[in-house]
């Protein structure tokens, strides 16, 4: 269902102390403000049940930043689908630009990837976004279009209605440059429609598109007042509870 979301990614940051520190922070920001949207975080995946523990009432959802596509076996270093789901963790991000920048992750591997997650009843946050030399080019529609085609395209209407889908222009991830909220509202549109064309108006109109890079306090507001922009997935600004606070008031009037 189409939600409006506040997803932090912690990515590679913070040891237990500093981890379990903001997690409490956020138990209590949750407890004492009436958020109008979901709010999600991706802490590192060693700190997963911490989070678990704590949000015994689900007030956050609790994500890994990544999944095996594989079920099981020798894959060192891995975690598995179900694994996650033994913990009763929220989702996963699968397709984060970093994860395709240093680690070689594929479409063809995403694909897996989200219906793994989804046999397993979690929610896949599926990211996709172009490069600077690809924007300069003008391929970005294209490339998004590719994108969202091979990594999603072979899923059921009901099965894609519980993807949530993050566009991350790669060169405005931590870069402090944003996309502008018409270049954002232009490619979640462009997505939106995409899915549309393939599933209907109604599956399209379902599903959460969360835009993501550089999203700070001052610029959250008018990002997420566009009409296909359903909220953030904050890097570095999900760091700090009062940037993070700020960003989820972005959805206040
Ligand atoms: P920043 O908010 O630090 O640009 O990171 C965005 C991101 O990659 C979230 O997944």
């Amino acid at each position: 269902m189409r939600k409006n979301i506040v997803a932090g990614n912690w990515k590679m940051n913070k040891n237990v102390i500093e981890a379990q520190q903001l997690m409490f922070q956020l138990l209590e920001y949750k407890k004492n403000n009436a958020a109008n949207c979901e709010v999600w975080i991706a802490p590192p995946s060693l700190y997963l049940m911490m989070a678990r523990d704590l949000y015994e009432n689900n007030e956050i959802g609790v994500f890994a930043q990544d999944m095996s596509e594989h079920e099981s076996g020798a894959y060192t270093g891995e975690i598995s689908a179900g694994m996650l789901e033994s913990i009763e963790a929220t989702g996963t991000l699968v397709g984060h630009s970093e994860r395709r920048q240093y680690h070689g992750e594929t479409d063809a591997a995403c694909n897996k990837k989200v219906k793994r997650a989804l046999d397993m009843g979690l929610t896949p946050i599926y990211c996709n976004g172009e490069t600077l030399d690809q924007r300069k080019a003008g391929q970005h529609l294209e490339v998004v279009k590719n994108q969202t085609e091979e990594a999603l395209f072979t899923l059921s209407a009901e099965e894609l209605k519980k993807v949530v889908i993050a566009y991350e222009p790669v060169w405005a991830i931590g870069t402090g440059e944003t996309a502008s909220p018409e270049q954002a509202q232009e490619i979640h549109a462009h997505i939106r429609s995409l899915i549309a064309a393939k599933y209907g108006q109604e599956v399209a109109d379902e599903i959460s598109i969360l835009y993501g890079g550089s999203v700070k306090p001052d610029n959250a507001k008018e990002i997420f007042s566009q009409p296909d922009i359903d909220g953030g997935l904050i890097g570095g600004a999900a760091l700090k509870m009062d940037d993070f606070a700020k960003i989820i008031e972005g959805f206040n009037s």
